[in-house]
């Protein structure tokens, strides 16, 4: 297997000509253009999608139940979050790629936030770093800020706020809680977060941060109004076996794989396995007093 892109054969041409940052954001939302996001979670996905001319890439921590099969987000590994960081971007070096900071990977204090959001950033090569946060964690967002770390506040439903309670649910639903999403994003983009994400909320919700937000907001769930949207990437292609109810597929690839490891299956058991067959070099065979076309490899012990 190679996965150097220069041996590919047909590798097609890469659709982002110039590398995507901030401020490209900026301008796209400012032209009124929206802007797509997808999760994924390793350097073959994320190049096929660079090439797709996806601009902003998430190495989500909802790869702990994609990627290792966990039941929630929360059991994301520190270490894995930062390798499939660095994957991403050696991947997709064109997108502008965002980190997810697992749980409790900066809530103890301002010091280990720090120190994670700095690996993120140097070991994971994240142009930036997104936390679940709400208007209680604007320091640590500040912080961040002044050192230098871009970073997104994802508010609204927080999933690895959620599934201590429960499993990811709609936030905003009643009048107080939408003030508390809108308080929320003010807070966290007054102390400096250069784009906000916004998570399963009604309308309504959208409407007024959007009507505040300085700074791009990406939606996920969250309705048509917002500057860019996200989802993660095996809800979209379809390898997902309950999707969320915001998911729109646009592909089957679930079926595809069934399809083929189903005849590969078929392939292994009927014998006709493609693949090119090696010979032995040229005088070689009549050495071991085989024939190279019929030695299956195996070693007899009937000898
Ligand atoms: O981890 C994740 O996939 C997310 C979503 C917002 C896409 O945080």
């Amino acid at each position: 297997m190679s996965l150097s892109p220069q041996n590919a054969a047909n590798t097609p041409e890469p659709t982002l000509t110039e590398p995507v940052t901030l401020k490209t954001l900026k301008a796209m939302t400012h032209r009124n253009e929206a802007f797509a996001c997808l999760a994924c979670y390793d350097a073959t996905t994320a190049r096929w999608l660079s090439r797709a001319g996806v601009p902003v890439l998430l190495a989500g921590d909802s790869a702990a139940q994609v990627m290792l099969g966990f039941e929630r987000t929360i059991d994301m590994p520190l270490d894995f979050a930062i390798q499939i960081t660095a994957a991403v971007k050696r991947g997709a070096p064109r997108s502008l790629v965002m980190a997810d900071m697992p749980f409790m990977s900066y809530h103890r204090s301002i010091d280990e936030a720090m120190g994670n959001a700095g690996r993120f950033m140097t070991e994971g090569m994240a142009d930036v770093v997104k936390l679940e946060a709400d208007e209680t964690q604007a320091g640590i967002v500040d912080r961040l800020t002044r050192a230098g770390v871009p970073v997104c506040a994802h508010v609204g439903c927080k999933p690895q706020t959620s599934s201590v309670t429960g499993g990811p649910v709609a936030a905003g639903r009643t009048a107080n809680e939408l003030d508390q999403v809108v308080r929320d994003a003010i807070a966290l983009q007054d102390a400096g977060a250069v784009l906000l994400l916004i998570e399963a909320v009604p309308d309504e919700v959208t409407k007024q941060v959007m009507e505040v937000a300085q700074v791009p907001v990406i939606g996920i769930g969250a309705g048509t109004a917002c500057d860019g949207q996200i989802l993660v990437v095996n809800d979209l292609i379809g390898l997902t076996d309950f999707p969320p109810r915001f998911a729109e597929p646009v592909a089957a690839v679930g079926d595809e794989l069934l399809r083929a490891g189903k005849q590969w299956v078929q392939n292994v058991r009927d014998g006709s396995i493609g693949g090119k067959r090696y010979s032995m070099r040229m005088g070689e065979s009549e050495k071991v007093g085989r024939n190279a076309e019929n030695d299956s490899g195996r070693v007899s012990n009937q000898s």
